[in-house]
């Protein structure tokens, strides 16, 4: 029997496609109440793309990529996340030339080549939302009330993290003085940190190694080196996210893993979910338009990992709705489908394609949590009617098949 590769899952159960579903309901009307548009980028884009955005020196670049060469002989990778693509998009587009603000959402396939576990898959999904053209601060606050706003209406507890990783003023100081501190601790830091303080240090600070972390207490603080204009921009967010009464935490060592950062970044984590306890995350990135050739724009953005928070989703209760339809004779079956047809003109109506029992049609309507179940057998054939009981209210009647 042939099996999906590992780490990547099918969304067939009920219960998880009902909560998937839901999931992009919310978020997606959630988004378009923000300014949000739907964008759709390809799954598969060339390997550069990711290596000039996410980053050479990322886990992702380095050793995550579903990346081969194409029968064209073109370097390709399966996307691992959407800020790139949807930054190809917009530059592609020349949106950037146009000026003006651009809002988008998106969801999709993700794929990671990590080691898969509970709540870390190598194909997983993403409902992410970018948005480019305004360097105000009140767009970060926006972004992070949007990712609250999804989270409340699906009931889904969290934390919210929040970090500056500074801007290209005050970042090159504060990374020296970084890397010298890494230096007088190096023969005690583990083999990865080695590596990242010569492709980018920062990183150093989420490393998941608790010896580690242990000697990065003494590590110079990114927000204490912060300019004046990025201590200002991150003062005024922490005001906003007060006055909206959002609650967060700030973590000064929360880096993210990709390197397009500046400023702003923020994570979403909750405690109900084990270790992989990231449920969204993003910031500002207001240099990757300019580092992926188009005209410097400033950027936000985040996204969210659905499968993450299917386990969490607290799902409304769902009412019976619709038709069920069922013949108990033969002869009435075409009747049931021409008039399910009709139905379906306005309302949601399955039918049963074999004439069955009143018993077994029942059972059927219920299992279809259907509203009606509408029967024809040959006295209501015979009549021109429909037997009709309404599951919820547990009333029935017979009408005329011309007023149903
Ligand atoms: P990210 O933090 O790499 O950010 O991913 C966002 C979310 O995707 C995570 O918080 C997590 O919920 C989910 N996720 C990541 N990896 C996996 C995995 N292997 N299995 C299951 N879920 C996973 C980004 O991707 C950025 N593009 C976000 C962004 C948008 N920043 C600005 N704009």
């Amino acid at each position: 029997m042939i099996k999906s590769l590992r780490g990547m899952n099918d969304i067939l159960e009920e219960d998880e496609y009902k909560r998937f579903t839901y999931f992009l309901k919310v978020a997606s009307s959630v988004a378009e109440k923000y300014g949000f548009h739907y964008i759709e980028t390809p799954l598969l884009e060339e390997t550069s793309l990711f290596k000039r955005s996410v980053g050479e020196s990322s886990d992702i670049v380095g050793k995550e990529m579903y990346q081969f060469i194409d029968k064209g002989e073109n370097d390709v990778c399966l996307r691992p996340e959407g800020t790139a693509g949807v930054v190809r998009a917009f530059i592609q587009k020349k949106l950037d030339r146009a000026g003006g603000t651009h809002r988008f959402f998106y969801y999709g396939p993700m794929f990671r080549y990590e080691r898969p576990q509970k709540g870390r898959l190598r194909e997983f999904h993403q409902f992410g939302v970018e948005s480019f053209g305004l360097e105000s601060v009140y767009e970060d606050a926006a972004m992070i009330m949007m990712v609250a706003d999804i989270l409340n209406e699906l009931g889904i507890g969290y934390r919210l993290q929040l970090n500056s990783l500074g801007d290209q003023n005050c970042m090159p100081q504060y990374r020296d003085n970084l890397v010298s501190f890494i230096e007088s601790v190096e023969d005690k830091i583990c083999e990865d940190c080695k590596r990242r303080k010569e492709t980018n240090p920062i990183r150093v600070l989420d490393c998941k190694n608790e010896h580690c972390q242990a000697l990065y207490e003494n590590a110079p603080k990114l927000l204490n080196a912060l300019c004046e204009n990025c201590e200002s921009d991150f003062n005024k967010l922490k005001n906003i996210l007060d006055a909206n009464n959002i609650a967060y935490e700030i973590d000064t060592n929360l880096v993210r893993g990709l390197d397009y950062y500046s400023k702003t970044a923020f994570e979403f984590v909750s405690d109900n979910i084990g270790s992989q306890s990231a449920i969204a995350g993003g910031g500002r990135y207001d240099r990757l338009v300019e580092f992926l050739d188009g005209r410097p724009t400033p950027a936000v953005g985040f996204a969210m990992g659905i499968e993450r928070l299917m386990e969490l989703i607290e799902m409304p209760q769902e009412k019976r709705s619709g038709y069920y339809l069922g013949a108990m004779d033969d002869e009435a079956v075409d009747l049931i489908i021409t008039t399910t047809q009709k139905k379906r003109k306005s309302d949601k109506a399955t039918c049963e394609y074999r004439a069955r029992n009143l018993k077994a049609h029942l059972k059927n309507a219920d299992k279809a949590n259907a509203r009606y179940c509408c029967i024809v057998g040959s006295n209501e054939l015979e009549n021109g009617t429909i037997w009709v009981k309404d599951l919820e209210e547990k009333r029935e009647e017979t009408v005329k098949l011309e007023d149903f």
